[in-house]
This record gives C-alpha cells, structure tokens and sequence, in this order.
C-alpha cells in the first residue's frame, strides 16, 4: 500500500485540466459494442482499472477488443445472443457496475461464468441483481462474490418495479431483456441515469420509455435485439470533474476550466447544490454527443461557501458525489443537511461512516444518522491532520486529497491504489491546477 499526503496550497487554483472519460458511459460502450455485429470505434474510453475488468470480460465472453496506436478503441462484437462460454474465472476487480451489468447480460446467455472480484466487491449486495433475473430464468450460486451464473438462452421477458434506486439493476434487466423472448419493462420510481437507455439507442435499439399515472418511469426493450456498431466519444466524467469543481470552489481567486464534462440531468445534481452553496459554476459550449449532452464547465472561487440542507430527491443524481460535497460542507459557514443517503452503505465502502469519521479526525463537527449526515461549519476549513482509512474507495481517497489542500495540517491517505479503478492521473492532475499531493515520505516540493 503506498499512501498519498496533500498540503495546504498558497494560490488560487489555475488552469484548465482535461478530465477522463465517464466510468458509466465507458462500461457500457464495450459491453454494447461487444453486442453490436460490424466495428464500434470509441473516443475517450476511460482506461481505468474498473473499465479494463469489463474489458477483459467482454473478450472472454467472445467479443474482440483492442485499443489502436491513434488511441480509439474498436470493438467487433458477436452479435446478442453470440456471447461464449469464457474459459476462465471473470475477475471484476472493485467494479460493482462490471459485476452488476454483466450478471445480466450472461444470465441472458446459455453461459456459466464464475464471477470474483476484490475484497470490497466481495461484501456489495448482489441479490438486488440475482432476484429479477432470476424471474428470467437465470440461476446463480453464492449472494455475495464469488458468485457463479448460470443463464439461459430461452429468457423470459419480465415487467420490474425495482426496490432500490439503482441504474445498475436497470441496466442488468435492461441487458439480460436484450436476449429475452418479448417485451422487458424496468419501472423506476426515481429516476436514474439513463446511459444504458441513451447508448441502446445510439446502436439503433428502440427504448421506449413511458411516464406512468403514480410519475414512475417505465423503461422497455424487445428482445433479440440487433445492435448496429457505430462511432462515439465518451465525454469526461462529471463523477471525477467534482474533485477539481469542489477544489476550485474553495480556493478563493481560482479560475479551471474543465472541457468537454457529461451534462446528463441525472447525474448533475451537484452544480445545483454548490451553486446554493454559492459556487459560481458556468458551462458553455452546450451540445450532444453520442446521445449525452456534453459542455464545458468553468469554475470560479470567490467567498467561503454556505451550508444547506441538500434536497434528498436529488439523491439519485448525484450519488458519487457526496464524498466530495461533504469536503465543500466541512470547509463552508453553516450547518449542511443530507438525508436520503441510504446508498451510500453499500457503495465500494460505507462512504457514511467513512466519510464521517475521516471528517472528524479531521477536527470537523458532525452527525451521523443512518441514512443522513449533518455537518457543521465554521466558516474556514477544518485542521486536518489526520490520517485517513481509504477501505479500497476510490472515492474516499480522492475526496480527503482535496480537503487536505485547505486545512492547516496535512492530510493523508492510506492507500492510493483504488485512485486507478476510476481516475488513474488523478493527483497529476490536480497538481497540475495547484494542488500539492505527494507519495507520503517525499520532500514538499516548493
Ligand atoms: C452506476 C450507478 C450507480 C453509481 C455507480 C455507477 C452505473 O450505482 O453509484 O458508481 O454506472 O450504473 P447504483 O446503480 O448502485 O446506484
């Protein structure tokens, strides 16, 4: 394990960084490109651990991959239905989107594949996925990884209310309906995002999507669907922008421009919440690409920030991005209010309560509940000084890097490996718009 340590900056952050490509879009061009009969050629893949793991798993299950000297990525799938038997165990590393999105599309195939992941990944709830595809006449062994799934080719196509607000279990009936025999339909009561929906779309598939009377949103495909390979570039991730977004917002006098980010209305709930905050946030150069609004964001630091109460039904669209807004609340004036939060026990750790307690070693006032967080600030940013336990979450890792550039004393990480599943120059590039992170035990560099 090799730790990180971040120091207080001096400056204003400065700059514009080029942020990678979106973890949720990425995953799901080569599983669809591994779907489409023909070439799918794509931009900006993200080439993190997570994205690698799907990769990896997409040529097991019969799907050529391969990544040109010009930097696209093409992929020549086998058609729906044409997935193989892999010859070995499906490594998914941290990736619950790996392991949740492709147990629905192997239990849509006459395939059985051992799936395995890390320790995180072992301890994440998977009956989520194992009970609807089980009405699809999968068969799976063990709740949690390693996990064995057995699926069939004969799927029958089912009608879904989800219990949990969750695009990965969209997304796994969504693809296991791809290979049924007739209409599948997920209905969400809240809303997700939709890149499944979006990209199904952008390789031809019809998605009907249907307001219900009650406002839930019913999602269909038909099965023995035909996907056309085609182009797309994957914009960068909104999920990594906040790191920079957070960082620029409290550094008074900053000015980052972030280009190219995914503007999809469900994941973007964290430009609301900062601006209540009193961020100031602008994006230009609105358009669509592949199917996903896109623009680029510039942000701009001026007076300390202000604590809200943070609406819960804005949950769903900003679930990655609590770490990192908890990081705005703790250096903010005022109490911060966040409810709903549920979710975040099971992500790749128990973000609350690690969140919470990094926050507080930390020097920082709070309330933990057992789906809320109240965190109460001063106005200027906590001590810091602490020594933070990341547990194998990216994010964690990345959110104590960015407080630690404004508390007095240091911050430092555990373990900055799990860095590279999501947002592998992560520290390159914050450094790169001011920020001073260091493998621990190096000279600061001046
Ligand atoms: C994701 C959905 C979310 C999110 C995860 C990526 C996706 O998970 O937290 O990082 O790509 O569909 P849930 O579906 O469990 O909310």
């Amino acid at each position: 394990m090799s730790g990180l340590i971040s120091r207080k900056i001096s400056a204003p952050l400065s700059g514009t960084a080029k942020v990678p490509g979106d973890k949720s879009i990425s995953h799901r061009a080569l599983m669809l490109g591994a779907l489409a009969v023909g070439e799918t050629v794509v931009s900006g893949l993200l080439e993190g651990e997570d994205v690698l793991h799907t990769a990896a798993a997409m040529r097991a299950l019969g799907a050529q991959i391969k990544k040109g000297e010009d930097g696209l990525w093409r992929i020549y799938g086998t058609g729906v239905g044409g997935l193989r038997q892999p010859g070995n165990i499906l490594d998914m590393g941290n990736s619950g989107t790996s392991t949740r999105l492709l147990m629905g599309l192997v239990g849509g195939h006459p395939i059985t594949a051992i799936f395995t992941g890390d320790a995180s990944m072992s301890k994440r709830p998977m009956k989520r996925v194992t009970v609807p595809l089980e009405k699809m006449g999968a068969r799976f062994i063990g709740e949690t990884l390693p996990m064995t799934v057995q699926g069939t080719g004969e799927a029958l196509p089912i009608e879904y209310r989800l219990p949990v607000v969750s695009a990965q279990v969209k997304s796994a009936i969504l693809l296991a309906g791809l290979n049924a025999r007739g209409r599948t339909t997920v209905i969400e009561g809240t809303p997700t995002r939709d890149h499944t929906e979006n990209m199904l779309r952008h390789f031809g598939v019809e998605v009907l999507t249907e307001e219900m009377e009650d406002g839930a949103i019913a999602v269909s495909v038909t099965g023995h669907a035909e996907l056309k390979a085609c182009a797309m570039s994957v914009p960068g991730d909104p999920s990594s922008a906040a790191f920079a977004v957070v960082a620029a917002a409290l550094s008074p006098g900053s000015e980052v421009r972030l280009p190219g980010i995914g503007m999809n209305e469900r994941r973007t709930a964290l430009y609301p919440t900062l601006r209540e905050m009193g961020a100031e946030i602008a994006f230009e150069n609105e358009r669509i690409e592949a199917g996903e609004p896109t623009a680029d964001l510039v942000i701009r630091g001026g007076a300390a920030l202000k604590g809200i109460d943070v609406p819960p039904e804005r949950v769903p669209s900003m679930i990655d991005e609590f770490p990192i807004l908890a990081m705005a609340a703790a250096c903010a004036e005022g109490t911060t209010r966040m409810t709903g939060l549920g979710e975040l026990r099971v992500k790749e750790s128990d973000r609350l309560l690690l969140v919470a307690e990094g926050l507080k070693a930390c020097g920082v006032a709070l309330e933990m509940g057992a789906d809320s967080l109240t965190i109460h600030g001063t106005g200027k940013p906590p001590r810091g000084g602490a020594r933070i336990e990341t547990a194998l979450d990216h994010r964690i890792a990345m959110s104590f890097l960015v407080l630690g550039a404004f508390t007095d004393e240091p911050v430092e990480i555990d373990d900055s490996t799990p860095i590279g599943t999501s947002f592998p120059m992560f520290a390159e590039l914050m450094n790169n718009l001011g920020l001073s992170i260091e493998p621990i035990g190096k000279a600061p560099s001046s």
